[in-house]
């Protein structure tokens, strides 16, 4: 398609209703036909409508052929809408939530899944996801962290780009069109409180949540979205330097930048535009091309071009670029590019994908503790499988409402289809809902623990306790919870727990009672039977925390890439004295970050290095030899972490540079190289400059951040 020609055959409403998205709601109409919906609340008319250049939220492949369809019979130019969609993690098919995604520390299978949920979309009517989620998180009270692939900017990037590989492709069939988000640093939301004021340094920003949405724009991601907090005084919408300066000129960003749901409204209210005429002038000269769900551009742009505020030229260009996009994905030609009703009912969650979203939901999980009583015996004679998670299929997540629960393979059922209907029992024992105290089936779970030989107790948050709009300011398990795990484990010692989490809990006391715990995440469809094969041996738990996991509430945000302070804590123990260290609890997390255990022992050598020295464009070897010595075959994830001694600003005690999944046989050893070069060595300073400044390195290669052996070169 000709697209600046079409453009200039566009009047400037058709235009601006171009970089319009609606919801479908919008199309609703009664029994004469007439449009009712909210447009009127919209004030636009049936012409405005069905000039609307996107629609985002419309669910199944017929709903969209229907709607697609008259929106064409309507539309003068025949510009097919873009419809948009929140695929997260998973279509109908859902694998773990992102915090998961990010613990697999396995970004091929990432890249799978995310190939897999473009195919499961795409033919039931997606052209375009508003995913990957690359918000950088270090405070779990915040209810999105399940939407992040967690604390560490290196990991992140890894799997942005893994993400955007696997919905877009090279957008041809089965693919969408991606959408990096939130830019930028949404993750950092003030006390963990969704929607918060974010105020950082620039140099924080770009040193730590910059990054991971770079990677995406550098694998070619279509679209991006800006976030709902402010960013240095200016919410990200109307943010000039952000989204023109930094995402535009700087990195050569040239594709759609699209606000989030009703954000650009919302910049009355945070108190930066007058009004929405404001509001809209802001966003456009911030060069936010599509208005999310509301109509500011519509009811203002056209008295700011007569004021002369804003240039026709900026509409033009918004306009093409969105055009652009629509010519990439081939909706000129095919306005409904893979949609397809009879082979979306193969295609979705077909057996091959329940079996990838398996696999990712036993790649993802991670062993925080065992006392040795996993893997449990698969000859086992009768296992109680308890808890308010044990049989449902609410166990996906927040963001994966375009999937019916009902498809889910619940933990129960799970362990019926490898053990047998008779050797599995099942008792509810009480809920995880945060306000719920009712105790009354907590003896009939406890009288089930004692008569089984094996008991799987399932607890954990309510699914929609995280996700949007969700932030809590206790991550503690419920009392209620806790009343279960405490009789149960009483009454049935041979009992683990399977957490189901859409962020860190801070579970002190749960790792004090329970003799082991693996968390789930939320494991998505096929969680049921991810979790069977984890508890009885057939997969070696191989996940690592992506997300440290606090000791209490108060310690949020914590990370481990922190930096040294002048006055550390000595050790782990309370300390009273003149450090950073609490009076009253713990200073140092449950977990850390890279932590998780396996079903087998990993052994390291001590680093070595190809030299002592290396020069600013050289490199140097790191290497170490890694040896199972345990009984079992086992997946380690060896991490490189690397310190900067001193340096002309602060550096983090460790940063992530580098990981390696491997698998071992018993006895098996196998030697790990990462070359290092100056890329992994270089910072923003005061002066905003990416350097690397000669001085002292360590390098540290182990199985978690808490890993304190290293070997030292200097960069000279
Ligand atoms: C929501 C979310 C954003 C999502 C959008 C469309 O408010 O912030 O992540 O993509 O609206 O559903």
């Amino acid at each position: 398609m000709d697209c600046k020609k079409l453009l200039k055959k566009l009047t400037l409403k058709e235009k601006v209703m171009q970089i319009t998205q609606l919801i479908p709601r919008m199309f609703d109409t009664d029994d004469t036909g007439a449009l009712t919906g909210p447009i009127a609340s919209l004030n636009i008319s049936e012409e405005d409508l069905y000039n609307t250049g996107s629609v985002l939220n419309v669910y199944g492949a017929q709903k969209s052929i229907s709607l697609q369809n008259r929106y064409l019979e309507r539309n003068k130019h025949k510009i097919p809408m873009i419809i948009m969609q929140d695929v997260i993690h998973g279509y109908k098919t859902i694998y773990p939530i992102q915090l998961g995604l990010g613990a697999s520390f396995n970004q091929e299978m990432v890249k799978e899944c995310s190939s897999m949920a473009a195919k499961e979309s795409s033919v039931d009517g997606v052209h375009l996801t508003f995913a990957p989620m690359v918000d950088l998180v270090r405070d779990a009270r915040w209810g999105r962290v399940m939407e992040s692939t967690g604390e560490d900017p290196y990991l992140n990037c890894v799997m942005s780009k893994a993400q955007v590989e696997g919905y877009q492709g090279d957008l041809g069939k089965y693919k969408v069109a991606g959408c990096v988000k939130h830019i930028a640093a949404y993750g950092a939301s003030e006390s963990g409180l969704d929607y918060n004021t974010v105020d950082m340094s620039e140099r924080t920003l770009r040193e730590y949540y910059l990054p991971a949405y770079k990677a995406a724009v550098d694998a070619g991601v279509e679209m991006v979205m800006t976030s709902f907090n402010t960013v240095e005084g200016i919410p990200s919408v109307g943010n000039k330097w952000l989204v023109d300066d930094v995402l535009r000129k700087e990195w050569g960003f040239n594709g759609v930048v699209i606000s989030d749901f009703n954000a650009v409204r919302e910049l009355i209210t945070h108190g930066v535009a007058k009004d929405g005429k404001q509001a809209a002038l802001m966003s456009i000269n911030a060069t936010t091309d599509i208005e999310m769900a509301t109509t500011e551009y519509l009811q203002n742009v056209e008295q700011l071009i007569k004021e002369g505020k804003l240039s026709e030229k900026q509409i033009d260009d918004a306009v093409l670029r969105v055009l652009e996009l629509k010519d990439k994905l081939g909706l000129f030609e095919n306005p409904h590019k893979d949609t397809d009703v009879e082979l979306a009912k193969e295609i979705v969650l077909c057996k091959e994908h329940r079996d990838l979203a398996r696999k990712m939901a036993e790649e993802s999980a991670v062993l925080l503790k065992n006392n040795g009583i996993l893997p449990f015996n698969k000859n086992v004679k009768s296992v109680a499988v308890i808890g308010p998670h044990a049989n449902t299929g609410n166990i996906n997540g927040f963001w994966s409402y375009s999937a019916d629960p009902k498809n889910t393979t619940t933990v129960l059922q799970g362990l019926k289809n490898y053990l047998g209907e008779d050797r599995v029992k099942y008792a509810f024992g009480c809920s995880a809902v945060l306000t719920d105290t009712d105790q009354s089936q907590i003896d009939e779970a406890v009288n089930l623990a004692k008569s089984c030989d094996a008991v799987i107790l399932c607890v954990g948050e309510v699914e929609t306790d995280s996700g949007e709009a969700n932030s809590k300011s206790n991550i503690e398990l419920t009392d209620l919870q806790y009343k279960l795990v405490e009789r149960v484990v009483e009454a049935n010692p041979n009992t683990a727990v399977a957490l189901f989490t859409g962020r860190p809990l801070a579970i002190v006391k749960l790792n004090e009672i329970a003799p082991a715990i693996l968390n789930m995440w939320m494991p998505g469809t096929e969680g049921g039977p991810a979790l069977t094969n984890l508890m009885f041996g057939e997969v070696s738990p191989s996940g690592r925390l992506s997300m440290t996991f606090p000791a209490s509430t108060g310690q949020c945000p914590i990370y481990y890439n922190h930096y040294n302070t002048g006055r550390p804590a000595p050790n782990r123990e309370i300390t009273y004295g003149y450090c950073a260290s609490y009076i009253d609890g713990p200073t140092y997390p449950l977990y850390p970050f890279g932590y998780g255990l396996t079903y087998s022992e990993f052994e390291y050598s001590p680093v070595k290095l190809s030299s002592a020295n290396m020069t600013i464009d050289g490199s140097i070897t790191a290497s170490v030899t890694v040896k199972n010595v345990g009984k079992r075959t086992a997946k380690e994830v060896v991490q490189m972490y690397i310190r900067d001694v001193y340096a002309s600003v602060v550096r983090p005690v460790k940063e992530l540079k580098g990981y390696k999944k491997i698998e071992l046989a018993p006895n098996e050893s196998q030697t790990v190289e990462f070359t290092i070069t100056k890329e992994q060595l270089e910072f923003y300073g005061r002066d905003l400059v990416k350097r690397a400044e000669a001085g002292t390195f360590y390098v540290f290669i182990g199985k978690d951040s808490d890993v304190s052996e290293y070997a030292e070169f200097e960069l000279v």
